[in-house]
């Protein structure tokens, strides 16, 4: 076979989907020892290794995984890159929180050069977590959000993101205004939307940010740009519930505050909706609305459980991904967060959450919440070659516990309840090895032993 460049493949046992882990038994997929043939950014054929080997040649690289477990690349709905450097601020809940510790790092986003820096420290850190998608807030300056997408076309990274809209009860130096909101989105929009893997969201802080005019203007733009995204902060907080009723006295919920300005439908992703009345979940089931459920963050600002199978309830389920919401979450990590999420939902129910679940969340239940499924979240032929390198012996501890599990549901739970970056062996980005951890005495001893 002639030598293709970016042909590469990669052998391991591997997981994916064949079904939705919340409504099929058994719909996660083990291939024990998997070959992953990526093409031009994209898998071209996976399957058994012994039947596909013959396919390799003589000229494709071959990178073997072995003692490894292998996913599609995590997808993360719902960080504000901005928020890294305000990670792990003491003491408060979500208002006092954002006047005291966000609004001020926000503010240092007027320059370009911050604004790059942590653009490049934050999606580097999203590789060594293994998220290869991720739904971002940037800040209010535009600029910051052509240096994220600048870092992340140059990654080749598929990411959505967009400028934060908010033209008052914020510090001045925050504010935009309607009018300057919506057209500097418009040109990044112009400038940004579907070019290479990047997408657009217009994001509208929250309802507490916005006036009216700026929600309506964001709605006009949100509905006639197809393909376009929509994120915001929905029902986390009740002293901001409480405050959203007092700004906006004539609508009927929170989430009405956003879907009379056309801000709901699908595409639009709503973060934390912990305090939820029954017809909040069913006008997201109707129309099609994204929950991103971020349990870090909501054990951190104390906000609250999300009712996660409340918002299954299989007579009208709503789309669920999970979110890290850094810098009010506490890790960059999905399976940190898939652990947490295991720990909240038995706070929040009686209903357990499965690792498959939980994996589900993270990847192909994501890619399909955010309208993504035909390009991420699989490890399948024509899907996009973003992949996640597990290793369930990380650590001597992971290593002592992995050694006792007797099935794929054990390993990935220890995985999600002890693991972090430092069981992320490696991350692929569009067919590219955009991740190595540096090896550990457990690959220096596999590689010599
Ligand atoms: N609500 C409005 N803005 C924010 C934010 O930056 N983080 C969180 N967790 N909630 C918000
Ligand atoms: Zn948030």
């Amino acid at each position: 076979m002639p030598h293709t460049p970016d042909r590469h493949a990669i052998r391991g046992s591997y997981v994916t989907f064949c079904a939705n882990p919340f409504t099929t038994p058994d719909a996660l997929v083990l291939e024990e020892d998997g070959l992953i043939i990526m093409e031009h950014g994209r898998i071209t054929q996976c399957g058994p290794y012994a039947t596909l080997s013959p396919l390799l040649g003589d000229n494709t690289p071959l990178t073997h995984y072995p003692d490894c477990l292998i996913s599609a690349g995590f997808i993360d709905a719902h960080v504000h890159y901005p928020q890294i450097s305000a990670i792990a601020s003491w003491g408060e809940q979500l208002l006092p929180w954002l006047e005291q510790y966000i609004f001020p790092t926000e503010a240092e986003f007027a320059d370009v050069d911050v604004a790059r820096r942590t653009a490049r420290l934050f999606l580097s850190e999203l590789l060594r977590n293994g998220t290869t998608t991720a739904a971002v807030y940037c800040t209010v300056h535009p600029q910051s959000v052509d240096a994220f997408f600048e870092e992340s076309a140059r990654l080749g990274t598929r990411m959505i993101a967009g400028k934060v809209l908010m033209d008052r009860n914020c510090p001045p130096n925050l504010q935009d205004t309607a009018q300057s909101g919506y057209d500097q989105s418009a040109a990044l929009i112009a400038r940004w939307h579907g070019r290479d893997r990047q997408l657009y969201a217009v994001t509208p802080r929250f309802a507490i940010t916005s006036t009216p005019e700026q929600l309506e203007l964001a709605g006009t733009l949100f509905q006639h740009t197809p393909g376009l995204y929509m994120q915001t902060h929905l029902a986390e907080n009740l002293d901001e519930i409480a405050a959203v009723r007092s700004l906006f006295p004539n609508r009927s919920s929170y989430l009405d505050v956003y879907a009379k300005a056309g801000l709901d439908g699908p595409r639009a992703i709503f973060g934390h909706a912990i305090h939820m009345a029954e017809h909040d979940f069913a006008h997201c089931h109707h129309s099609g609305c994204t929950l991103a459920h971020c349990p870090t963050s909501n054990l951190f600002l104390g906000s609250g459980a999300f009712a996660l199978f409340d918002a299954l309830k299989p007579t009208r389920p709503v789309h669920v991904a999970l979110g890290t919401d850094v810098g009010a979450g506490t890790s960059l990590s999905l399976l940190a967060t898939m652990g947490e999420a295991y720990k909240v939902s038995l706070m929040a129910g009686d209903t357990r959450l499965s690792a498959a679940q939980a994996l589900w969340l993270a990847t192909a239940g994501a890619a399909r919440a955010l309208h993504l499924h035909d390009h991420i979240g699989l490890i399948a032929p024509g899907m996009e070659a973003d992949l996640c390198v597990m290793d369930p012996a990380a650590t001597p501890l992971m290593a002592q516990r992995s050694a006792r599990c007797t099935s794929l549901a054990e390993r990935l739970f220890t995985l999600m309840v002890l693991g972090d970056d430092r069981a992320i062996r490696a991350t692929w980005a569009n067919g590219r090895l955009v991740h190595a951890r540096a090896e550990t005495q457990a690959d220096t001893a596999a590689h010599t032993g």
